[in-house]
């Protein structure tokens, strides 16, 4: 009878090095390729370019291959046990690093049967990895770009968006990563904040600043990024121009806007019930919520409802049953915001929520609550967490101290401590040389 053997991939990027591992897979007999699901990768880094369905369509018509299962999780040991290979391929790139783990568990697992972990040299010149940054240097296209955040919603535990307010920050969403126990962490996608769009032009958070404004900064992230973009849609304005966002934004390839049921002019959900403001009756919102969807022209794009009833102390029984309603009138998503320090109310909401027959992905900004780990917000069933404006929290008092430093000292030297270097930010945009 012919061997059995088993490689894992996410061929993603195929490229020669996959190739040659089906080669030489191929000589030692008959290969089933591991295709990881999205889910799979994205459990340890970026979600691939390709879905799952077109990488197994790609993978099966490679020479050499036999067959493709799905490897739902990094651990190969699932699919091992089922199949019992005489043979697992692998390059011997993985000795070190992140995988040196699951290799070991490989070579433990075959040996219950007598099986053999085989390793193909590197090959020089080509890796995925050096794929991907080539591809992000190329960019996107608005429709990838906009399909994305429900992909990640689909494939991710807990989707992590950080606020942009411009290019600069943008870059800081779409390359700032830690590496933690081997596996890469990184911020989803990013959220068009009315408070920091706002805040950076030195307004107040009141729908001042208008759309075509707004959209321009959507247009320096979307010039630099390749992220999804949630965009925060204030109370929508009128219906009447509400359509015409959707659209605009739908163009650029922003995934999703999020429009509050507040009424009159909008002030800050974090002011709370300090300032005057005003909910949209349940049939009102429903009725911009229709119009949102009717207006929208690609499948992909969401229009997700969020609810200021907590914050505008209406209650958890109010909050409860607008969910309800905007899901029924044909929201994509549900937004529940709190001002709270502690973040109580936002998980009693989602555990009303868990019990909901008809369910649509939640979206919460702990701003105020923010000693809630991802993990927490993800058990209670959170789909998508955003850090609504902690970069520009950041940049702000860090400026305000160089100015205060350089007027006291009367020369910038005294500030030094708080900057990056001359050379630092001549190269970190490349491409100034
Ligand atoms: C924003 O970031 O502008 C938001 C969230 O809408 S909050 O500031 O909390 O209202
Ligand atoms: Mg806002």
């Amino acid at each position: 009878m012919e061997k059995k053997v088993y490689v894992g991939m996410s061929a993603d990027l195929v490229h020669p090095g996959h190739l040659n591992i089906l080669k030489e897979a191929s000589k030692l007999g008959l290969v089933t390729v591991g295709l990881l699901t999205d889910e799979a990768i994205a459990s340890y880094k970026r979600l691939p370019f390709l879905e799952y369905e077109q990488r197994r369509i790609v993978v099966e018509n490679l020479k050499g291959v036999h067959e493709v299962i799905p490897q739902k999780q990094l651990d190969y040991r699932p699919n091992l046990n089922r199949l019992k290979p005489d043979f697992v391929v692998h390059g011997d790139d993985w000795k070190e690093g992140p995988q040196k783990q699951t290799r070991q568990q490989v070579i433990d697992t075959l040996s219950e049967w007598g099986g053999k972990l085989v390793e193909i040299p590197y090959t020089e010149g080509i890796s995925s990895t050096k794929l991907n940054n080539a591809i992000k240097e190329v960019g996107t296209t608005p429709e990838i770009r906009l399909k994305r955040l429900k992909r990640l919603i689909n494939s991710k535990r807990i989707v992590r968006i950080i606020e942009s307010h411009s290019g600069l920050t943008g870059l800081i969403a779409e390359h700032a990563n830690v590496e933690i126990n081997g596996t890469k962490r990184e911020f989803d996608g990013m959220w068009a904040s009315s408070l920091t769009d706002s805040t950076v032009k030195g307004k107040p958070d009141i729908e001042a600043v208008d759309i075509t404004a707004r959209i321009n900064n959507i247009n320096d992230l979307v010039e630099v990024t390749t992220k999804p973009i949630i965009f925060d849609g204030d109370t929508g304005g009128k219906p009447e121009h509400l359509v015409f966002t959707v659209r605009t934004l739908e163009r650029l390839g922003v995934s999703a806007i999020i429009i509050e049921d507040k009424v009159g002019l909008k002030k800050n959900s974090l002011f709370g019930t300090e300032v005057a403001q005003n909910q949209d009756s349940i049939e009102g919102f429903c009725s911009k919520i229709k119009t949102a969807k009717a207006s929208q022209v690609t499948e992909d794009f969401m229009v997700i409802a969020r609810i200021e009833s907590l914050i505008l102390n209406a209650g958890m029984a109010n909050a409860v049953e607008r969910a309800i309603a905007y899901i029924n009138a044909g929201v994509d998503g549900i937004m529940i915001h709190s001002k709270e320090k502690t973040p109580d109310e936002i998980l009693e909401f989602c555990s009303h929520f868990k019990n909901f027959d008809r369910k649509v992905p939640l979206v919460v900004v702990p701003s105020s609550y923010d000693t809630i780990y991802e993990d927490e917000l993800a058990d209670a069933g959170v789909n998508v967490v955003i850090y609504a404006n902690q970069l520009l929290r950041s940049a702000y008092p860090a400026m305000m101290d160089t100015a205060k430093r350089i007027l006291t000292h009367q020369r910038a030297y005294e500030s030094r401590d708080n900057m990056m270097s001359i050379k630092e930010i001549l190269h970190l945009i490349p491409g100034g040389k």
